[in-house]
C-alpha cells in the first residue's frame, strides 16, 4: 500500500494536544493475542479495548461504558459482543448497546465509539480516523512472510519508554548494531558504520537498503545457521508514518544480497504509536526529544528524513520542534 497518496489529515484536540496521522492504519496487535479476553490498549492517546466474537471476528471499542465508565477491557467476551464488568451492559461490535440487564428498553445513544479493524497476515490493523465511522480509504499494509512456509513466524512486543521518533531513527539506522548488539545481532561494527547504502524517499515513505558483504556473523546468526568466517548480510528498513519494517538477512559469502537466503530474520516489525502514552509522554513525542537540540552527524540523514513527512503534517511544531538540523 502506498500510504503517500492517502490525503493526510491530523486534529488538534483541545484539552490532550494530540497530535498523530490520522486516516491511516496502525498496528493493533497481533491475531494470537485477541483470544477470549478482552485487551485494553491505547492508541494514539485513545483508550480502545480489542476482543473476539464467537464467530471469530476481531472488534475495537472505545474502552469505556457509556454507563459510568468502567473500562469494557475489564468485562468479559461473549458470543455477540463484550459485557461491562460494572452493570453487565452487552456491546455489539458496531459499539451498539444490546442489552441493559434489568430494563427492556436500550435506549439508542447506549453505544461506544467503535473502529475498523482487520485481521491479515496475522497482524490485527486499526483504522485511526478523524472523525467516528470514517470508511478506510485504503487497504492495511500486506506482511506475506508470515504466512510463507519458508519462514518460521514469531512475534513480541516491545514498550520502550522512550518518545517514539527516537524509537523511527533507532530502526532506521541500523549503524548501531555493531556497538549495541555486541552480543547478539552485531558484527564488526565499522563494517555496520561503513555499509553501502541506498536512501529513497517516495512521498511520505523513507526506504534504506545497506549492505555489507563479508561480514562476521554475529551471534545470533551463528545459532541460527553453520555460517563459516563471513556472511553476506543486508539490512532493509522501512519507514511509513504510522507504521515501519524492517527485512534484514544474511547469505554464504559470495552468493550476492538477496539472490536467495539462508537465514532471513526480522520479517516485519511494526511500532504503535502512543501506547500507554500519557500526557508528559504525548508533548515529549510532539518535541522529538526529551531535551535539547541533539548533536547531527553524517548518517542522521535517516532521522531528517523521517521528521520531513512528520513536519509536513504539524507545520505548526517545525518552528518549535528540534528537529535535526
Ligand atoms: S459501568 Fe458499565 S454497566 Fe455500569
Ligand atoms: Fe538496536
Amino acid at each position: 500500500m502506498n500510504t503517500a497518496s492517502i490525503p493526510v489529515r491530523s486534529i488538534r484536540k483541545s484539552g490532550a494536544a494530540a497530535r498523530f496521522p490520522l486516516d491511516r492504519w496502525y498496528v493493533a496487535g497481533f491475531s494470537s493475542e485477541i483470544q477470549d479476553q478482552p485487551i485494553g490498549r491505547t492508541f494514539l492517546n485513545q483508550k480502545v479495548v480489542l476482543f473476539r466474537t464467537g464467530g471469530g471476528e476481531i472488534a475495537a471499542l472505545e474502552d469505556r461504558c457509556c454507563h459510568r465508565s468502567l473500562p469494557l477491557s475489564c468485562g468479559t467476551v461473549e458470543a455477540h459482543g463484550v459485557r461491562c464488568g460494572y452493570h453487565g451492559l452487552l456491546y455489539a461490535p458496531s459499539g451498539q448497546c444490546l442489552e441493559i440487564p434489568g430494563q427492556e428498553r436500550i435506549p439508542p445513544k447506549a453505544r461506544v465509539r467503535s473502529y475498523q479493524v482487520v485481521e491479515k497476515d496475522r497482524i490485527v490493523w486499526i483504522w485511526m480516523s478523524r472523525d467516528d465511522g470514517s470508511v478506510p480509504a485504503v487497504e492495511p499494509p500486506d506482511y506475506p512472510h508470515h504466512d510463507d512456509p519458508r519462514y518460521k513466524f514469531g512475534s513480541g512486543m516491545y514498550h520502550y519508554d522512550a518518545p517514539w521518533q527516537l524509537i523511527h531513527d533507532n530502526l532506521l539506522d541500523l549503524s548501531h548494531l555493531g556497538y549495541v548488539h555486541l552480543k547478539t545481532i552485531g558484527g564488526n561494527a565499522r563494517l555496520h558504520m561503513n555499509a553501502p547504502m541506498k536512501v529513497t524517499q517516495d512521498g511520505d515513505t523513507v526506504k534504506v537498503i545497506r549492505l555489507m558483504p563479508g561480514s562476521p556473523p554475529p551471534p545470533t546468526y551463528r545459532a541460527a545457521w553453520p555460517f563459516g568466517e563471513t556472511c553476506d548480510r543486508w539490512q532493509e528498513i522501512e519507514f511509513h508514518v504510522s507504521h515501519l519494517a524492517i527485512w534484514t538477512g544474511a547469505m554464504e559469502p559470495g552468493s550476492g544480497a538477496k539472490l536467495d537466503y539462508n537465514l532471513y530474520i526480522d520479517a516485519a516489525r511494526t511500532t504503535i504509536w502512543g501506547d500507554g502514552a500519557g500526557e508528559t509522554r504525548v508533548q515529549f513525542a510532539q518535541l522529538g526529544f526529551q531535551g535539547g537540540r541533539p548533536t547531527q552527524v553524517e548518517f542522521d540523514i535517516f532521522a531528517r528524513l523521517e521528521r520531513q513527512p512528520l513536519q509536513r503534517l504539524y507545520p505548526d511544531e517545525r518552528r518549535r520542534a528540534p528537529a535535526p538540523g
